[in-house]
């Protein structure tokens, strides 16, 4: 199957009314993002909307995620998580590596940029093919970590007070209308 930005699905707005739901559906979403673009680093042929597509997500999207998570899920969880959660180490590993993520997807905008520039694949240059390979390696493991360990234990002790917090400042960042959360299940999604 010929790499195609169809295989990264949308997050739906909806889902915004349960943040924890919405983040873990951003992170599948980032998940087969990473496939794509490891995918893509492989081929052989020039697809000049594909790799406009993906710079566009790295700038963009990584950019207002990192944002999500330092600026509003990650402070909540200091605020809230007991001393049995162990939880400070996890999130200060996280927050280090957001702030390598930054400096490793500007790398990866200027791989992406010189491609388009050349018209050519990434696979033309192993050192670019390699590039965004390991960043879609290190991505993957970022996330696995995050659905682990945060995402779940965010289920467990954020308020109501708090999602809804959390879901009007989400969707504020993206310029969607404020909706009401709601808490669900704490059994669903926190595998
Ligand atoms: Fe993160
Ligand atoms: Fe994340």
């Amino acid at each position: 199957m010929a790499p195609s930005r169809a295989q990264v699905a949308e997050t739906p707005d909806d889902l915004l009314s349960d943040p924890i739901a919405w983040l873990f559906a951003e992170h599948h979403r980032h998940r087969q993002f990473c496939d794509l673009m490891q995918r893509t680093s492989m081929a052989t042929n020039y697809d000049e909307a594909l790799l406009s597509w993906l710079l566009d997500f790295v700038v963009h999207e990584l950019a207002l995620h990192v944002l999500d998570e330092e600026e509003d899920l990650f402070p909540l969880m200091r605020a809230r998580a007991q001393p049995e959660d162990d939880l400070d180490k996890v999130l200060t590993r996280l927050s280090g590596e957001h702030a390598k993520d930054l400096t490793r997807a500007a790398a990866v905008r200027r791989h992406l940029e010189t491609c388009l520039r050349q018209q050519a694949p990434i696979s033309r240059s192993n050192v670019r093919r390699r590039a965004l390979e390991s960043f879609a390696v290190q991505e993957r493991s970022h996330l696995a970590l995050e659905n682990a360990v945060v995402l779940p234990i965010a289920r467990l002790r954020l308020t109501e007070r708090d999602l809804v917090e959390l879901s009007n400042r989400l969707a504020t960042r993206r310029g969607i209308a404020r909706r009401p959360a709601r808490r669900a299940d704490p059994k669903i999604g926190a595998g």
